[in-house]
């Protein structure tokens, strides 16, 4: 999809549909739309749709009247989604060329980045193994118009960002037959050469080198080897002598290894690198939007399997930090490798760190598909983080990270067990990485709920989410000190 900025006035913008926000209990007059408000056609409620054609003196062959909701609510959120929801509509009717009014009152560079950002989700649709290329449809052009200002930058920047979502969310999808940990490698040396990052792989010898002993207990019931993928921007010139780590979790499948999961929804857990391919995604925009600050990811990639050189309930390794940990179930491999992966991130020098992981089922329960679970060990890097979620649009909740949920991580024979028992799971699960974050500030933020949508949204396909992104991007961008 193509992305622009016009300026000009918006009965002279030609393309297949103009989209007009409308508020609700606003006078619209234009665009046909004054009789439609008094009729009770359309009342301007958040996400109501109403396509006209052949308004007369409108260059646009369809007017998309779309509801904005309240006007003190609406915000760069609204906007991303009445975007997204627009686009869907229309690309589904078959047009091609789209254009957003923006009224002078929502006409900002957050708006216009907000507006591009919910055009290029909402027309991602994960279609790519259907065969039938005539039922994909897609749209050509996506123009932002204003009648002042120049929202060029603003453009570009939501395109950017939204991209790096699109391919956070492609890479979610692939099925795990095809999106191997070698093949994550592949992907992310790839993005790293198009945009001039620079990227390592660290094999099994160089993890069993660097006393990787818990990511490499759950590659082991796995024919495919691990990867851990390392990718560093640095800054021309850093105005910050902080040094961000972004971890994610990048199990490529979880059949849940020896402790098996249920059958029934397994296949979903092909996303359980949702958070590595977020943390790949925020890379790829970092290379472009370039923040002043020095940003290296990390990303440990296995695929939990049950095969006869597996890790078995009871086991012992010893993680590169020294602890020892007993696997008291192979399904909580997440922890086992983040581990490890926030141990490295620390000694490569990162002062800050945040890890992006679908890692507990737990939270699902607690915050359902709505909010992040957000755990910190400093309420400053929280509040950065919290800070650059509300900015970004994505929803997220700070849930408790108390020394005295250790307890439920002990175990009679090593340092600690890598399950907490029944209650409190995505709290347990947070303690336990807390242990190898150790006394640098970090964040830990558990999107199993929220990096994959069970039922589509108006603005948004089913499946992956590509959460948390425009956070992380955010984040980098924002810091300061
Ligand atoms: N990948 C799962 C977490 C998960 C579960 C994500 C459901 C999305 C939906 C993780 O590796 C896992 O299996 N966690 C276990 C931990 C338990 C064994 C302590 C869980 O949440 O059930
Ligand atoms: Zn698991
Ligand atoms: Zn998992």
């Amino acid at each position: 999809m193509q992305t622009s900025f016009e300026r000009k006035s918006l009965d002279k913008v030609e393309a297949g549909a103009l989209i007009v926000p409308v508020l609700e209990g606003a006078k619209e007059e234009r665009f046909g739309a004054g009789d439609l408000l008094a009729a009770g056609e359309i009342s301007g409620k958040p996400l109501e749709l109403l396509l006209l054609h052949h308004v007369p003196g409108i260059a646009a062959t369809r007017v998309l009247l779309a509801g904005a909701g309240k006007p003190e609510k609406f915000d760069p959120a609204e906007m991303r989604k009445l975007a997204g929801a627009a686009v869907r509509h229309l690309k589904s009717k078959s047009v091609k060329t789209i254009a957003m009014a923006l009224d002078p009152e929502h006409a900002g560079a957050d708006f216009a980045s907000a507006a591009v950002e919910g055009a290029i989700l909402g027309d991602y649709d994960p279609d790519r193994y259907k065969t039938d290329d005539d039922a994909k449809k897609s749209v050509d052009r996506f123009t932002v118009v204003a009648e002042a200002g120049d929202l060029e930058d603003a453009v570009a920047r939501g395109r950017i960002v939204a991209e790096a979502q699109n391919f956070t969310r492609t890479l979610v999808n692939e099925p795990a037959n095809l999106l191997t940990p070698s093949k994550v490698a592949d992907a992310a040396r790839s993005m790293a050469a198009e945009y001039q990052l620079e990227c390592q792989v660290l094999d099994f010898q160089q993890m069993e080198l660097l006393g990787m002993g818990a990511l490499l207990g759950v590659a082991r019931g796995s024919a495919e080897p691990p990867a851990l993928i390392v990718i560093r921007y640095k800054p021309a010139e850093a105005k910050s002598p902080a040094h961000l780590g972004f971890v994610g979790k990048g199990v490529t499948f979880d059949s849940g290894g020896i402790s098996i999961k249920p059958a029934d929804g397994m296949e979903k857990m092909k996303y359980d690198m949702a958070g590595g391919a977020a943390v790949l995604g925020a890379m790829q925009a970092i290379a472009q939007l370039k923040p002043a600050i020095a940003v290296t990811a990390f990303i440990p990639c296995v695929e939990n399997m049950p095969g006869s050189r597996a890790q078995r309930p009871g086991d012992i390794v010893t993680a590169m930090s020294g602890k020892t940990i007993e696997v008291i179930n192979t399904d909580a491999e997440g922890r086992l490798i983040l581990a490890d992966a926030l141990t490295y991130a620390r000694k490569q020098g990162c002062t800050h760190l945040v890890d992006a992981a679908t890692l507990t089922g737990a939270v699902v329960v607690a915050l359902g598909h709505l909010n992040v679970g957000l755990f910190a060990n400093d309420d400053a890097m929280r509040d950065r983080v919290l800070q650059a979620a509300k900015s970004a649009g994505e929803r997220m909740w700070p849930l408790p990270l108390e020394d005295d949920y250790k307890e439920y991580l002990k175990s009679a024979f090593a340092d600690l067990a890598n399950v907490g028992g029944r209650w409190g799971g995505a709290i347990t699960a947070a303690v336990f990485l807390k242990e190898f974050a150790e006394d640098t500030p970090w964040v830990h933020l558990d999107i199993a709920g929220a990096a994959w949508l069970d039922e589509s949204k108006p603005y948004l396909a089913k499946g992956p989410t590509g959460l948390p992104v425009r956070t992380l991007v955010q984040l980098a961008m924002n810091w300061t000190g």
